[in-house]
């Protein structure tokens, strides 16, 4: 019985390790890839960032809910800003965060692919605000390195990973610039409850001892595959942006490939409002976190330092 079990057990192994032998599985980890990277996306992405850039920041620059209550003190937490951490802010927009990690007592570099954006960040930035800025693609790894090799002990992208067509070169690029034990915190919007295709709903209705209830929620019906869909990040923008949603599992798998482990996570929630109300604004659901804010650690010896940057895998 045992033996014929064995025998069972040891060709159904031999079975699975054909198949991965053929390929088929990782094919399909390699197309699952593929479809969560979108570089035909690079030019139109940037010059929709231009001309979105400075209606931006005339309406969030100076702060909202999202940056003051949830994305900055998780952000601030989870990268511990010393004084003297050299940091490298990716996708900056207008540098608010950059200009914050300064006063922190940092020394930052940032770089966003939109020249309006800098544009707007070098005006908001005073002379002896330690940082600099940059405008380059995230996704063009030369450049990337151009900005320092090893030079950094902490890299943050805020609320940026999910604009961004291309991911992996980014996380590959980070390697090497980081040093070695460096961490990279990003933030994006919650790949589970908001991204473009979800729906919010608030419903009014009696419960048991009819008394009428309030619930405010998201509706999901789907999540597992990427897509890119075009939507509004504030309501009324001059262009729809693209957003690109990534399951969780593709975001952080990415991550781990370059080298990375989780080493923090945070899923901050908008305070209680003072009364119920039947809204479908982030702050009428407060047991919905609309952010997920992760802390990635460089594993020793993970940096591949002697490859260049034709070796960064193209999905
Ligand atoms: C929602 S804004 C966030 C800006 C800033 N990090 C913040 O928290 O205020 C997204 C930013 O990503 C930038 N971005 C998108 N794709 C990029 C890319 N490939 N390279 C560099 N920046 C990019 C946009 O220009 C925009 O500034």
């Amino acid at each position: 019985m045992c033996s014929a079990a064995n025998q069972t057990c040891g060709a159904f192994l031999v079975w699975i390790c054909a198949d991965l032998y053929k390929g088929s599985w990782f094919e399909d980890m390699n197309t699952e890839r593929r479809k969560s990277e979108f570089p035909e996306h690079t030019d139109e992405n940037r010059r929709i960032w231009d001309a979105n850039a400075h209606w931006w920041d005339d309406r969030i620059g100076d702060g909202n809910d999202f940056q003051t209550l949830l994305i900055e003190p998780a952000s601030e937490r989870l990268l511990c800003v010393a004084a003297g951490d050299v940091i490298l802010d990716v996708a900056c927009g207008a540098g608010r965060f950059a200009r914050r990690m300064a006063e922190l007592g940092a020394r930052v570099v940032a770089f966003d692919h939109s020249a309006q954006f800098i544009q707007r960040a070098r005006e908001r930035t005073r002379k002896d605000d330690a940082v600099e800025y940059h405008v380059l693609d995230a996704a063009k790894t030369d450049a990337l390195l151009s900005l320092g090799v090893g030079r950094f002990g902490k890299a943050v992208c805020t609320m940026a990973l999910m604009d961004m067509p291309e991911i992996i070169p980014l996380f590959f690029a980070l390697t090497r610039m980081l040093k070695p034990g460096g961490v990279f915190v990003f933030s994006v919007t919650h790949p589970c409850f908001h991204s473009a295709a979800i729906q919010r709903f608030a419903e009014m209705y009696e419960e048991e001892a009819g008394r009428h209830v309030i619930r405010t929620g998201v509706k999901v019906s789907s999540y597992l595959t990427s897509f890119a869909k075009k939507a509004e990040g504030i309501v009324g923008q001059p262009k729809a942006q693209y957003c690109y949603h990534r399951p969780i599992h593709v975001l952080l798998q990415s991550c781990f490939e370059a080298g990375f482990v989780v080493d923090g996570i945070e899923e901050p929630g908008l305070p209680e409002p003072d009364r119920r109300r039947a809204g479908v604004r982030w702050d009428d659901m407060p047991e919905i976190p609309p952010v997920m804010v992760v802390r990635m650690k460089l594993t020793r010896g993970s940096q591949p330092s002697t490859a260049g940057a034709a070796d960064t895998p193209r999905a």
